[in-house]
């Protein structure tokens, strides 16, 4: 018998209510930048994260060699399988991007196409480098399509931060360093609340 799309859902929240499985969270740093500014970030929320001992995977896309989306055979690809397993089985994921052209980059939403309905239900939160102050927006396209299309649940807290809060390969602002870990422990704070 074929069972319609929200009984499924249904179906899904009371195993999850249910089950003692512990949540999963995924970092996903999507700049293909060397020196990229929103990894460093990413990389903060995820030792917070391990600190604070949950499960929580990192995925650098720069490193899977995803096609661009054609909306066929891209989807058959190794890594685009792989990026999906990884975003299907987390509960809470932090996306890190860069802002381009007042909006995330476009290997950021290149991801998003390739893996779709696997954002179904998940918990989302954002880390934006950006090169100045007035993209601050940026994120909300992204997000409108998370909310809208999949459900995701968007945390109303994220960092926007630029290249002067940087020194390196380091975070060296601590008030952003700060936001970055607020980001993370509302992630999991929701999260949780979302699956009681
Ligand atoms: C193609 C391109 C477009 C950009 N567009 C914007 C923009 O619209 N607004 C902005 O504040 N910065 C913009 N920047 C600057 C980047 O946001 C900045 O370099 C940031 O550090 C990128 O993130 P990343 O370091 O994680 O790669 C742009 C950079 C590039 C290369």
């Amino acid at each position: 018998m074929k069972v319609a799309e929200p009984l499924k859902l249904a179906a899904r929240r009371v195993a999850l209510r249910s089950s003692n499985c512990m949540a999963k969270y995924l970092l996903l740093s999507t700049s293909g930048n060397p020196a990229s500014n929103s990894r460093i970030m990413g990389r903060v929320a995820f030792a917070h994260l391990q600190k604070a001992k949950v499960e929580v995977d990192w995925i650098d896309i720069s490193q899977l060699d995803l096609p661009l989306c054609d909306a066929d055979k891209c989807y058959a690809h190794p890594a685009v399988q792989k990026l999906n397993k990884a975003i299907a089985a987390a509960d809470g994921i932090i996306v890190a991007t860069p802002v381009y052209n007042f909006g995330v980059s476009a290997a950021t939403k290149n991801m998003l196409e390739l893996t779709g309905s696997s954002w179904e239900e998940k918990v989302v939160g954002f880390l934006c480098a950006a090169g100045g102050a007035n993209s601050y927006m940026a994120v909300m396209a992204f997000a409108n399509s998370l909310m809208l299309d999949f459900r995701s649940v968007i945390i109303p807290r994220f960092v926007y931060a630029t290249g002067d809060a940087f020194d390196g390969d380091k975070l060296k602002d601590k008030k952003v360093g700060e936001r970055v870990e607020q980001v993370a422990d509302e992630l999991v704070r929701f999260t949780k609340a979302l699956r009681s």
